[in-house]
């Protein structure tokens, strides 16, 4: 059987000005469809260039990406990414940049009914649909990010990339929007795949979660597995012994690295 996502021996090195930054080296990676995979890493390591690599927004130095047997190589509708800091355009209203999106996306393929029912259809999934008029101003970070994944899933992606989708917002607002993205998951079955640095972040929301060695050069040094069934209560999982030890698992990864650096300083 082919994979689904195929990461498929990638190097990514940086050039500038004649001087040679290594980023990634020999990454590896395959991805089911439905699979919800987080990477994690210590700033700087390349998750977001990893990220960028599957988005086509950056070419790969060697090696290829596979979606369904296909190679990536430039951005499409089908890896639709969300980024920390919601990039809406602030001129429009929250209906309106998602209307954008959908206007391209199903251009000669949806009437202009059926476009506006998808728009409300998808709004409705982040429960932004009252605020439709509203420009990103006058709405909250993470009403924003709700748009942003609004925007993303109206595109019907294959695959749905965050890059730290929950980054910038205050623990409350985060602790709703993982809720948020989970039913989303569970009920549309997509493949997401997530950057975070926050461990809780990663063994609440992942089927496996993608451990980075630190850069330059980075690898991934693990995958770890997080056997707990869904649907997950982050109420009941703080005393879910598979739960504590899948966060233990990452926090000595993360430790473990993180002082392998300062040593070899
Ligand atoms: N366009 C670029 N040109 C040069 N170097 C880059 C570029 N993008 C990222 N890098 C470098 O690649 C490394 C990894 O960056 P990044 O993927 O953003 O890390 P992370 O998301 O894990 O924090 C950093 O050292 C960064 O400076
Ligand atoms: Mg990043």
């Amino acid at each position: 059987m082919t994979a689904y996502l195929k990461i498929d021996h990638i190097d990514k090195s940086f050039e500038r000005g004649g001087a040679r930054t290594d980023v990634l080296k020999d990454v590896t990676l395959t991805i089911d469809k439905g699979e919800f995979v987080s990477i994690i890493g210590h700033s700087g390591c390349g998750k977001s260039t990893l990220l960028n690599l599957i988005a086509g927004l950056t070419r790969v130095t060697a090696g290829a990406v596979l979606l369904e047997n296909q190679e990536v190589n430039a951005p499409g509708p089908e890896r639709a990414v969300v980024f920390q800091n919601h990039s809406l355009l602030p001129w429009l209203t929250v209906y309106e940049n998602v209307n954008l999106a959908v206007a391209k996306v199903f251009a000669g393929k949806k009437s202009r009914a059926e476009k506006h029912e998808w728009v409300m259809r998808n709004l409705d999934l982040v429960q932004m649909a009252h605020a439709k008029d509203k420009r990103p101003a006058e709405i909250s970070g993470g009403m924003k990010q709700r748009v942003g994944i609004a925007r993303a899933l109206a595109m019907e992606p294959k695959i749905l990339l965050l890059d730290e989708p929950f980054g910038a917002l205050d623990a409350l607002t985060r602790a709703h929007l993982q809720d948020a993205v989970m039913e989303i998951h569970s009920r549309l079955g997509n493949t997401m795949i997530m950057i975070t640095h926050d461990v809780d972040e990663a063994v609440l929301l992942s089927d496996r979660i993608v451990m980075m060695t630190n850069g330059p050069a980075a690898r991934i040094g693990e995958i770890l597995d997080v056997p707990i069934p869904r649907p997950r209560d982050r109420i009941a999982l703080a005393a879910d012994r598979t739960y504590l030890k899948s966060r233990e698992a990452v926090l000595k990864f993360l430790y473990e690295r993180h002082r392998f650096v300062e040593a070899a300083e």
